[in-house]
């Protein structure tokens, strides 16, 4: 099966975006310190840029969530398959999204983080893909909204291929 990549955001709008990004989170935590919690493996690389333009205090931590589902969309059945490692109670956490589709991961996410009771808990993700929306959850911060379509690049696989890419590409098949 041919796959072709359709150029969608270039390596230099994600710099531009993104650090529109920090400098609008740098604002909105007014100095507080913040645990951006990653959630691995898709957010590694836009975690990485983001962190390094926040001039705010920041504590990094990862949590590995593994959805059972197709190739391409999840079924909201998530495992943790690794824990988160630092105290979030009474912290601001942000958490890290590659990208938010059905939002269920996100969903089932927000909900056992609760048990730790952080101060505040925000969503950053990467893409915000709004069409196959299926709960209803707070995405506090997105730097590229689409409607629909498979990305991949800047942290986003398919299959674990193109991860690696420095820019966002629509996938066709
Ligand atoms: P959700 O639970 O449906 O919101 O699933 C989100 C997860 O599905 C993301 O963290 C990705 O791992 C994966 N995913 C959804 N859409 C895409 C896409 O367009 N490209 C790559 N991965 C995607
Ligand atoms: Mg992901």
């Amino acid at each position: 099966m041919s796959e072709e990549l359709i150029p969608v955001l270039s390596r230099a709008e994600i710099e531009q975006k993104v650090k529109r990004l920090a400098e609008h989170i740098c604002k909105d935590y007014d100095k507080e310190e913040l645990v951006v919690l990653g959630i691995l493996k898709g957010s590694f690389i836009f975690l990485a840029d983001l962190v390094r333009k926040l001039t705010i205090p920041v504590q990094i931590d990862f949590i590995r969530l593994a959805s059972y589902g197709s190739e391409t969309s999840s079924s909201g059945q998530v495992q943790i398959t690794k824990g988160l490692e630092l105290d979030i109670g009474d912290r601001h956490v942000l958490v890290a999204e590659d990208i938010v589709d059905s939002g269920l991961t996100i969903a089932y996410l927000l909900d056992y983080l609760k048990q730790f009771h952080p101060k505040s808990i925000k969503v950053c993700t990467f893409i915000d893909k709004t069409g196959r929306r299926e709960v209803q959850i707070p995405v506090d911060y997105a730097v590229h909204v689409i409607e629909s379509g498979f990305l991949v690049g800047y942290g986003l696989d398919f299959d674990e291929k193109y991860r690696t890419l420095p820019a966002i590409y629509h996938l066709k098949k």
